[in-house]
């Protein structure tokens, strides 16, 4: 049986890639006080006393607000924790997974002030290839983290992760996600605004966690990795609600957010497609996950 160490194992993320793979690999899932990854030699050690195949890296400071809060700690941990692990897994010659972000985009052109009244966007999605200037914190970490990761073990794996959502388990303590937020909006009958100067993939993380097997033997490399969305976010909750029968009267553009500064982190999906990796759209997996969940009674 082959062996993956995760690390990050308590989070949103880690703890679901644990539940999916237990059984078929021998896992090892330290806890962030198990093993701290800032600390290179632990890293080394943790690594070098389970000796895994494959090295799942989920821990990080994912919260996009608390790195523009605290930027050092969060570059401790998001790009020399990342290095540390990167290395700790060469020395091994451990396959290294590692968890990158679409936030890279932010601030990549381009971006319009405008989808048009269907919400389709013309602009285009990105490539792994583009030059990056990512516009806050976390971008800039996460891109960081995957050039020096690439240069520290060139057979790194890579994967710009897109905003993911649990429609069905929901465990005690972890962040919020988008179905967390909108199950009770929908339940309350009130208004629910969303952005229109705003283009993301959103991702069902079940499709991420299953689809995470498939990158163990992938050349090492930088890797789109979630739903591609063709829609701003205003217009790709109008198309799904309307699937899923709500009342889209309820729907508000929030013409607000991003005015100034329109932001597109939408995914081209070409070089994981060519690799045999598949992700519903964002607007079939939501539209699949709202009706189930309706169905259950939310
Ligand atoms: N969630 C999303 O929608 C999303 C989207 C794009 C990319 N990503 C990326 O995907 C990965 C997983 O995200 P997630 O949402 O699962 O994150 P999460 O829920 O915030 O979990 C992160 C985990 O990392 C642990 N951790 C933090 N600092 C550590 C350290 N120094 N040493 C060891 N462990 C440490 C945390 O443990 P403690 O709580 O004990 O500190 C926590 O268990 C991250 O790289 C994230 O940036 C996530």
């Amino acid at each position: 049986m082959e062996k993956i160490l995760i690390t990050g194992a308590a989070g949103f993320l880690g703890s679901r890639v644990v539940d999916f793979y237990r059984g078929n690999y021998e896992i090892y899932a330290p806890a962030h006080g198990e093993l701290d990854i800032t600390d290179a030699k632990a890293a080394v050690q943790v690594a070098g006393r389970f000796q895994p195949d494959i090295i799942i890296h989920c821990a990080a400071i994912s919260d996009v607000g608390q790195c523009e809060r605290e930027p050092e700690k969060s570059w401790d941990i998001n790009v020399t924790g990342s290095i540390n692990i990167a290395k700790a897994a060469k020395g091994i010659s451990a396959a290294c997974i590692l968890c990158s972000s679409d936030q890279v985009y932010f601030g990549a052109g381009p971006a319009r002030a405008h989808y048009g009244e269907e919400g389709l966007c013309p602009a285009h999605s990105h490539r792994e290839e583009e030059e990056l200037c990512p516009a806050n914190v976390y971008g800039r970490e996460k891109l960081k983290a995957e050039q020096e990761c690439l240069e520290a073990n060139p057979d790194c794996v890579l994967l710009r992760l897109s905003w993911m959502y649990d429609a069905k388990v929901r465990k005690p303590g972890e962040h919020g996600d988008l179905f967390r937020t909108l199950l009770p909006q929908i339940r309350d009958e009130g208004g629910i605004s969303f952005p229109v100067h705003d283009r993301r993939g959103i991702t069902d993380i079940a499709e991420v966690v299953k689809n995470l097997e498939k990158t163990f033997r992938l050349p090492g490399g930088v890797y789109n990795f979630g739903s591609p969305n063709q829609k701003d976010t205003y217009h790709t909750f109008q198309e799904v609600f309307s699937g899923a029968g709500i009342d889209v009267g309820r729907l508000q553009k929030n013409e607000e957010a991003f005015r100034t500064n329109p932001r597109n982190l939408a995914m081209s999906q070409e070089k994981i497609n060519r690799h045999g990796i598949f992700f519903s759209s964002t607007i079939e997996g939501l539209s699949r996950n709202l009706s189930c969940a309706l169905e259950r009674g939310i």
